[in-house]
């Protein structure tokens, strides 16, 4: 039997009919329950569903509130004053306030473009075979026990937040300890994101207010008290929001609990070279639990090492025990994926892959990642020195100690809603700057809208 379609205006069968106006029925739970008669006698006409009605069966929604990082853009973006600053966004800028496309991620495109043997075509649920195992030995190192040895499953996914989605939902789904513990703070989504693989999220101390540094006593006693085996999500490095990052000693000792106690690491790698400006540095936490056998999750993105922010180009790796459990591990990683998005895809990908299987590309990249690593690093210096000609009360020197895209101001959100009042500077709510947003015509106006929100307001 061929299949019926609706068509707008024809005339409906009855069955046909009648199934809509179940289906209608169905849509609004609160209209009033209807008898048959009234059923079958239904049209088209009456469903609410066409708009020249004027109402809609998503009438009673409420207004979600803003995401509050992205919210922030969109704050910003309203504002009609020549002076706004936007540091909210986690994304690079120029010293001209400019996004950025790496000049090797315009050459790679080139190439791609210009390569008249490549297709469109799907590729497999797992991604891009070239880049994940690229994106492993980036992350892992190229002498890796766990590459060597096969024990890595790879698949590629829609940036970090992707690979944590799917690595949280194959955790749901197969792991014996459904808790997993993050950060506080923590990047925002991390919560939404665990939620909803179907975990149960819990928060460990991670930021000491008081030093505005790490709370490792808190950490350690937080881990020791959860349960055997739970899941514990770290951030590689440059923790977000905090700018915050264990040394390698007490990475150590996190290390060593965690494994005592069976926990099981989940990596968050979203700054792999824009932490310090040296990919093999920024991945050392990770390779410490590598180096020890273990197991764990890696969550990789490259949004802002390559700037391919908008090409949601990530990868999720599982280190596993064995060869043989990676290879399963992998076949139920396929079976997330395909139902989520079929397959991932393909261009910003085959750049990432282009770039890092080329000596002499790869090399530039570094060069061009070192760039923006250190044009952060030296705006930490710059607002620290204004401040400190400023005579702002309190101790600054976070601002300097803190690591990558982000500096935990430590300002009230009272301070940060007078600044942006005030000022035109707009941040999240919990203080947290972008420091990839600064550059020396606005760290100054900076400078004085802090010195004024202290002063004023303390
Ligand atoms: C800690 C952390 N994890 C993951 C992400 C995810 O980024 P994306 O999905 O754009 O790769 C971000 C982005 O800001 C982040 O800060």
């Amino acid at each position: 039997m061929a299949p019926s379609h609706v068509q707008p205006g024809a005339p409906q069968e009855p069955s046909a009919d009648r199934r809509l106006s179940t289906l209608v029925r169905h849509l609004l739970p609160s209209s009033p329950r209807r008898t048959a008669a009234e059923d079958s006698s239904a049209t088209l006409e009456s469903s609410p569903t066409m708009a020249s009605q004027g109402c809609s069966v998503f009438a009673g929604l409420a207004q979600a509130p803003e995401d509050p990082i992205l919210g922030v853009t969109v704050a910003f973006n309203k504002d009609p004053s020549p002076n706004k600053v936007n540091l909210g966004v986690g994304a690079y800028r120029t010293e001209e306030g400019k996004p950025l496309v790496l000049n090797v991620v315009r050459r790679a495109e080139q190439m791609l473009v210009n390569d008249p043997t490549r297709y469109k075509e799907y590729l497999p649920i797992t991604g891009l075979a070239d880049f994940n195992k690229l994106s492993a030995k980036l992350i892992f190192g190229a002498d890796s026990p766990a590459i060597q040895e096969n024990r890595v499953a790879t698949v590629q996914c829609l940036s970090g937040t992707g690979s944590l989605r799917v690595g949280g939902e194959f955790l749901g789904r197969h792991y014996h300890e459904r808790t997993i513990y993050i950060p506080q703070p923590t990047w925002g989504n991390h919560v939404k994101v665990f939620a909803l693989s179907g975990l149960t999220v819990k928060t460990y101390r991670y930021y000491d207010p008081a030093t505005r540094g790490l709370d490792l006593k808190g950490f350690l006693e937080d881990l020791s008290s959860a349960p055997t085996g739970a899941i514990v999500l770290l951030h590689a490095c440059a923790h977000n929001p905090t700018g915050v990052d264990p040394t390698i000693d007490e990475w150590e000792q996190i290390r060593q609990l965690m494994r005592s106690k069976s926990m099981l690491p989940f990596f968050d790698s979203a700054y792999q070279g824009f932490a310090s400006g040296n990919l093999d540095k920024d991945a050392q936490s990770v390779r410490m639990f590598v180096a020890d056998g273990g197991e764990l999750l890696m969550a990789q993105s490259y949004a802002k090492n390559m700037g391919l922010y908008g090409e949601r180009v990530g990868a999720l790796s599982i280190v596993c025990g064995s060869a043989d459990v990676a290879g399963r591990v992998e076949s139920q990683l396929k079976l997330v994926t395909r139902p989520m998005i079929s397959s991932p895809p393909l261009h910003g990908a085959s750049i990432v892959a282009t770039i890092l299987k080329d000596s002499e590309m790869y090399h530039e990249w570094t060069v061009e990642l070192k760039a923006m690593a250190d044009r952060i690093i030296s705006m930490r210096q710059q607002l620290f020195d204004a401040l400190k000609a400023r005579g702002t009360p309190g101790d600054w020197s976070h601002i300097i100690k803190q690591i990558g895209m982000f500096t935990f101001t430590g300002l009230t959100s009272e301070q940060v809603a007078f600044m942006r009042q005030e000022y035109h500077i707009y941040m999240t709510s919990d203080g947290r700057i972008s420091m990839a947003g600064l550059n020396a015509k606005n760290v100054n106006q900076l400078a004085d809208a802090i010195h004024a929100a202290v002063t004023q307001l303390k």
